[in-house]
């Protein structure tokens, strides 16, 4: 891959990037649409990032099927798939992360202290192996791409994040490889993030602005649901994640429920 992405830097061809963990669905597939758009060569990464996950949860269990996203990837143009293994990513011997102080504290980071360490440290390496012009991250998974963005910045990578927007199901469910695991009667539950998320908007619509009522709201909605347990509701600042009192400026709710077996993400902006 690297001596391949040297060559392309030589021809003079623009590269874009859309890393994966894989079991691809139409939020990947509108994240590899845009990239197409934008740069000569489409590439994309399929890797399940062992340094992510926290002892417990699900790496082994992660939803895996090569041969059907290979089809699913060149059926929207993506001319190069990486495919690296654990041995390539994380030889014996190594030791150096990426870490970033604030960010990652809260929302996500709260149930899944290690998670962004590994999700930047392996999106550091993809960037230096495949040496992009653009990378396309998914809204869906809000602080993370705002955890990328921070560390493009403070690492001067001087590659251009594109932010690509949710992609759901026709109920109102996000899409994700995890919604592989939902019983069918969990469906109810699962989509009671995406009620709440549009309750909410409703409410500031309204003329609502305290993000402690318009949470309770959506606590109570979520909550009429036996099947859902709630991580955490919050209304942020969509920069610097920190906690929002008063919708006074563009708000972001990002929500985490675990639902059966799956801890759901979702997330939208509020007002303006
Ligand atoms: P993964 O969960 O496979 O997601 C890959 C990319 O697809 C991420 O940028 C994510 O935000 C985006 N995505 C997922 N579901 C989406 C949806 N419904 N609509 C729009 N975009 C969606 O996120 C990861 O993998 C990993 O953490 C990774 C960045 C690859 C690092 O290992």
């Amino acid at each position: 891959m690297q001596s391949c992405a040297g060559q392309l830097k030589r021809e003079g061809r623009t590269v874009a990037l859309v890393p994966t963990m894989g079991y691809l669905h139409e939020g990947h597939l509108s994240l590899m649409r845009t990239g197409r758009e934008r740069a000569d060569t489409l590439v994309t990464s399929i890797y399940v990032n062992p340094t992510q996950f926290a002892p417990g949860e699900d790496f082994e269990a992660y939803p895996r099927d090569m041969q059907r996203d290979l089809a699913m990837a060149r059926s929207v143009g993506v001319d190069i798939v990486f495919t690296p293994d654990d041995d390539m990513m994380y030889p014996p011997g190594f030791q150096t992360y990426v870490r970033l102080e604030k960010l990652p504290l809260g929302l996500c980071g709260q149930s899944r202290p290690i998670f962004f360490q590994g999700v930047a440290t392996v999106v550091a390496k993809l960037f230096n192996i495949v040496r992009p012009d653009i990378a396309v991250f998914g809204e869906k998974d809000f602080q993370q791409l705002v955890v990328i963005r921070r560390m493009v910045k403070d690492l001067d990578f001087g590659i251009e994040i594109v932010g690509s927007p949710t992609v759901r199901e026709e109920d109102g469910l996000a899409m994700s490889s995890r919604n592989a695991y939902l019983e069918p009667d969990q469906r109810p539950a699962a989509r009671s993030l995406y009620e709440a998320l549009r309750q909410s908007q409703a409410m500031v619509r309204g003329g609502e602005r305290r993000a402690e009522v318009i949470i309770a709201a959506a606590e109570r909605h979520i909550a009429s649901f036996e099947a859902a347990t709630i991580d955490y509701i919050a209304i942020v600042d969509p920069d610097t994640l920190e906690d929002m009192a008063v919708i006074n400026r563009p708000a972001r709710m990002a929500l985490a429920v675990k639902v059966g077996a799956p801890r759901l993400i979702d997330n939208m902006a509020l007002g303006q």
